[in-house]
């Protein structure tokens, strides 16, 4: 595959049809931390209804730490999946009380904390960060596998680790990151993929196979 070619594409692609979602206006990195807990388990118009109140409520880490876990839950509801907000309330204390509430900045050292797995943890990294960590979630996975014209015996997870950092762009990591993540949303859908409006349609090796909605699952 041409990873030059496919990265230039999808990050200009990116540049000019990223969503305005507001953790991107940000370069706070709890802010950030705040929405891809949110956004593990709800799709990104449902966390958009509740991120500024919560945002508003708990600015700051150190605000977020001091609140007892019933007012976090609270305003958590109507996400769901409170187990979440009771891992990232409990990061937050343990952040403030023993590093000095400072969010770690490695991938690895932020995997450390409660409710923060091996995708969340290259999120953050990436794109508070500027780590190059690839993010790797179902949507990234999708494109992936179907740019390279893997099945489902090719695509196992350390395969698309492995390839998923090698495609990664370097200098622009949060961005490739979340680039990826919106085409799998809004371009390479899983049933009826786009693919006449797909920017790296060219390096794809199944480009237009997918109108059936099969391979890949
Ligand atoms: N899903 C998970 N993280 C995301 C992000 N940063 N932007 C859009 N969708 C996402």
């Amino acid at each position: 595959p041409q990873r030059n070619e496919f990265r230039s594409r999808l990050l200009a692609w990116f540049d000019e049809h990223a969503r305005d979602l507001p953790w991107r206006r940000t370069g706070d990195p709890y802010a950030i931390w705040v929405s891809e807990i949110m956004l593990q388990q709800t799709r990104v118009a449902a966390v958009l209804e509740h991120y500024d109140r919560f945002m508003g409520r708990y600015p700051t880490l150190r605000a977020l730490a001091a609140a007892p876990e019933d007012d976090v839950l609270a305003i958590w509801s109507g996400l769901g999946y409170y187990r979440r907000a009771r891992m990232l309330h409990k990061a937050a204390k343990f952040v403030v009380d023993e590093l000095g509430g400072v969010l770690p900045q490695s991938a690895i050292a932020l995997k450390k904390l409660p409710g923060i797995g091996e995708y969340t943890s290259a999120a953050i990294a990436s794109i508070a960060f500027g780590e190059a960590a690839a993010a790797i979630d179902g949507n990234v996975e999708r494109v992936l596998t179907r740019v390279l014209g893997w099945d489902e015996k090719t695509a196992l997870p350390g395969r698309l680790r492995e390839e998923a950092a090698r495609f990664l762009a370097q200098s622009r990591p949060g961005d490739f990151n979340q680039a990826m993540m919106e085409l799998g949303a809004t371009v390479c859908l899983p049933r009826s993929p786009l693919c006449l409006q797909c920017p790296v349609q060219p390096q794809c090796a199944t480009r237009g196979e997918h109108a059936t909605g099969e391979r890949p699952k």
